[in-house]
């Protein structure tokens, strides 16, 4: 089977240890494209050597979560509050888990976790929302869209970390699995 697109060979060439940028922007707007197909992502592979900065924009992304779920749960209202926000709530609870969990790597690598509230949204991957008060299907989108923008930008972070640092890859690889049941359940409660 061949590609006859011929689109990929580009990306070698940016695809160097000095040059890992996450393509956030694109990622977003590919996230919005295909909303049905709920975990399933486009995504690209890379490879650099910024280990501790990115580690601490994932610390960054998983505090912003955690703030966005929690403030889902607590404003659901309606006929299906209980289920959607039981599931907010225990989303919340491991995405606060992943937050820590990036900051005690951190430690293990020798820098200190930035959890500085000054530039939590600048440096995080996903949007704080606050959707129109009880709109549960807004608060199900937002947060989909949410984890299946963390699920590219784990997928791209795992891959540029490959056999470079196998315990940090492999930290990621856990909270990914972990973010697709999110993206799981939500297209679950969505329908879609
Ligand atoms: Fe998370
Ligand atoms: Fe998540």
């Amino acid at each position: 089977m061949s590609d006859s697109s011929g689109s990929n060979d580009s990306k070698d060439s940016k695809h160097s240890k000095d040059s890992f940028v996450l393509d956030v922007t694109r990622i977003r707007e590919e996230a919005r494209k295909k909303m049905d197909a709920g975990p399933i992502t486009n995504t690209y592979g890379l490879d650099t050597d910024r280990v501790i900065a990115v580690l601490n924009d994932v610390v960054a992304t998983e505090v912003v979560c955690w703030l966005r779920y929690t403030r889902h749960a607590i404003s659901a209202v309606g006929i299906d509050r209980a289920q959607v926000s039981a599931e907010f709530t225990e989303h919340a609870a491991e995405e606060m888990q992943h937050a820590v969990r990036a900051a005690e790597r951190l430690s293990q690598l020798g820098a200190d976790p930035d959890f500085d509230p000054a530039t939590l949204v600048e440096r995080s991957h996903t949007d704080y929302t606050t959707p129109p008060h009880g709109d549960l299907k807004a608060m199900l989108k937002d947060n989909l869209l949410a984890e299946r923008i963390v699920i590219s930008t784990y997928q791209e972070i795992v891959r540029w970390l490959g056999d470079h640092d196998p315990t940090t890859r492999r930290l990621m690889e856990s909270i990914l699995e972990e973010e697709e049941e999110h993206a799981d359940d939500l297209t679950d409660l969505l329908g879609v």
